[in-house]
């Protein structure tokens, strides 16, 4: 079923071709279901590569199994040449920082403190030096401070430095989720639908923060639905459907790809349409629209607060 279609577009400008990310057979089962199925991915040095798929496709959980959150079933992972190891905290120090799907933050910390928070896997001081706060210490957590606020200039937020995290409109809480994760200085960063429940000018500030990012040498990999946002991101796509890897290529190959726009919207109906077809597409548009309706409020309010606190280590 899988099946590999050559990219037919030129790399991107600062592409190095070298394999920054190499996860080769990874598989997750959970019991008798199986969420990733023996997934190839490889994302180059300077790559924006998007990963797509209809929901429950497994996308996270291949994430999870980047991230050492899950330890897969069968199939490694390398970064830069090297198999990672299955803990999350030391896949973070090798060079890989993500946001997650739901919105993780410590609530109550300013927006600075969050991308301190995110820096921390790069600090050398130790805990001694830490209690003594002793000159080391306090040189340590300039530099730190002086590079947190370069961050928040460079997603701009640098004017709410002292906000608590929870105050934040929705958008601009998964900006300062990603500013958190470069705070780590990753090599590759994985982002898990940054742009869901923005409104279109901040899926465009996201888009163009993307593309910022790459040009300061990070490669991306990117999970999401918003499909305009994808075609005009991503130098190559792979569509996971039902955990396997459908189709990878360019943009242009895999939005004219018929299995994709299948697995998207179900095998078209042959010959005439019955009374039963024609009642069961009136029932997916009615359920559309519905969705449609209680979206749009999220679009002019920032979203019921999902931020809550949990252990730095993981991102
Ligand atoms: N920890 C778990 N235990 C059992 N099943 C799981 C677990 N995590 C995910 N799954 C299942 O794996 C499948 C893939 O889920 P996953 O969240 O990876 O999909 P997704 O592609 O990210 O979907 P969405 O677009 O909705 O976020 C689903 O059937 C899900 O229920
Ligand atoms: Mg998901």
């Amino acid at each position: 079923m899988t099946t590999t279609t050559k990219t037919d577009r030129a790399p991107a400008p600062s592409a190095g071709g070298r394999a920054v990310l190499d996860a080769s057979g990874v598989t997750m089962r959970f019991g008798g279901l199986t969420a990733v199925r023996d997934v190839n991915l490889t994302v180059d040095s300077g790559e924006i590569v998007g990963l797509i798929g209809p929901n429950g496709a497994g996308k996270t959980t291949f994430f999870n199994c980047l991230t050492g959150l899950y330890v897969p079933t069968e199939g490694t992972v390398s970064y830069k040449g090297t198999v990672l190891p299955h803990r999350s905290h030391l896949v973070t120090q090798a060079g890989i920082a993500r946001t997650f799907q739901n919105i993780r933050l410590f609530a109550n910390m300013t927006v600075l403190e969050n991308v301190l928070v995110g820096r921390h896997t790069r600090t050398s001081e130790g805990l001694f030096s830490a209690l003594l706060r002793g000159p080391g210490f306090r040189r340590a957590e300039r530099e730190s401070e002086e590079q947190a606020m370069e961050l928040l200039r460079f997603i701009g937020l640098q004017d709410k430095r002292e906000h608590l995290a929870r105050n934040l409109p929705y958008g601009e809480q998964r900006k300062l989720e990603i500013a958190r994760a470069l705070a780590s200085q990753p090599g590759l960063l994985l982002l898990d639908e940054p742009t869901a429940g923005m409104t279109s000018s901040e899926t465009e500030a996201t888009r163009e923060l993307v593309l910022a990012v790459r040009e300061q040498g990070t490669a991306v990999l990117v999970i999401e639905h918003d499909m305009r946002f994808i075609f005009n991101l991503c130098d190559r796509v792979a569509v996971l459907v039902q955990g396997e890897k459908l189709v990878e290529g360019s943009p242009e190959t895999v939005q004219n790809d018929d299995r994709v726009i299948a697995a998207y919207l179900g095998t078209p109906f042959e010959g005439e349409p019955g009374e039963a077809e024609v009642a069961e597409v009136q029932a997916a548009e009615g359920s559309r629209e519905q969705e449609a309706q209680d979206q749009e409020p999220r679009e002019q309010e920032p979203r019921e607060q999902d931020s809550r606190e949990q252990e730095g280590g993981e991102g």
